[in-house]
């Protein structure tokens, strides 16, 4: 896993950016996988900044949501497709179209999952996928215990998650939902290319066990240590566990393409 330590959530937004500008520009039909919550945000706000100043587009591309709510409203201010729309899409020109996410369908049943495994593959598949962490570890909405190897489908939120999420319920717990149709990590695994980000110092443990403890369940992050091009971007306080800490400093400023290697 490369392991990258910025010194602001700005310059994670810089950096992250820059890999999704050089994705945009060298590629025919780019496949993004996008996030909700805060900590892609400076990344979309680069972005917007980005496509105004006319250095890159999305004309081209195709966008996956890794997980929705069920039982709010579609399009409803607190939906992950409102999320999206709102913090990114709108502001910049990716069709209408070709921004897909997870939906329950009335009657699909287990066939949800499926469905949008299916259009994922049909579109390619993805070529990079952002993600964030819960403070539990989840990614996606694939909670502690979840398979390593599971598929989109339908999960229940743990009682930390709706507390941590309640701050886009207006503070109120009771209003987050319990259930979410979320990508399984097998599917998160398949994407060419993961960026997890995580900033902040209520990060820093569940960053230090996904990153440098065992690959558990239990910390579904983990499974991260499993795929052949993930990269960590981190700011300095979600990094301050970190036991090797220096070390991925110094490798990041060493790195053979940095240094002409
Ligand atoms: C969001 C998602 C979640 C969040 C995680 C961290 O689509 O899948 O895994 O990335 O809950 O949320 P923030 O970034 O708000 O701390």
């Amino acid at each position: 896993m490369e392991v990258v330590i910025l010194d602001s959530p700005a310059d994670v937004g810089t950096h992250v950016a820059n890999t999704i500008e050089t994705l945009l520009t060298s590629s025919d039909a780019p496949v993004l996988g996008l996030a909700t919550g805060s900590s892609p945000l400076p990344v979309y706000h680069e972005l917007i900044a980005r496509h105004r100043a006319g250095s890159i587009s999305f004309e081209h591309a195709r966008a996956f949501l890794l997980d929705e709510y069920i039982g709010i409203e579609e399009g409803s201010p607190q939906s992950y497709r409102h999320f999206i729309e709102h913090e990114l899409t709108k502001h910049i020109d990716l069709p209408a179209e070709a921004l897909a996410g997870p939906r329950l369908l009335p009657d699909a049943g287990t066939r949800a999952g499926y469905d949008y495994e299916r259009r994922i593959r049909e579109a390619g598949g993805i070529d990079l996928q952002l993600l964030g962490i819960g403070t539990d570890g989840h990614i996606g909405f694939n909670e502690p215990s979840s398979s390593l190897a599971s598929r989109t489908r339908v999960k229940t939120l743990m009682g930390a998650t709706r507390r941590d999420n309640a701050r886009f319920f207006a503070g109120d717990v009771d209003a987050v939902p319990k259930h979410v149709i979320t990508q399984g990590i097998g599917t998160i695994l398949d994407a060419r290319h993961l960026i997890l980000i995580a900033t902040g110092a209520a990060k820093a443990e569940i960053v230090s066990l996904a990153v440098e403890g065992p690959v558990t369940s239990m910390v579904p992050a983990s499974a991260l240590q499993l795929h052949p091009h993930a990269t960590v971007v981190l700011d300095e306080p979600a990094a301050s566990q970190l036991a090797l800490h220096d070390y991925y400093r110094e490798m990041f400023e060493l790195k053979p393409e940095r240094i002409g290697l």
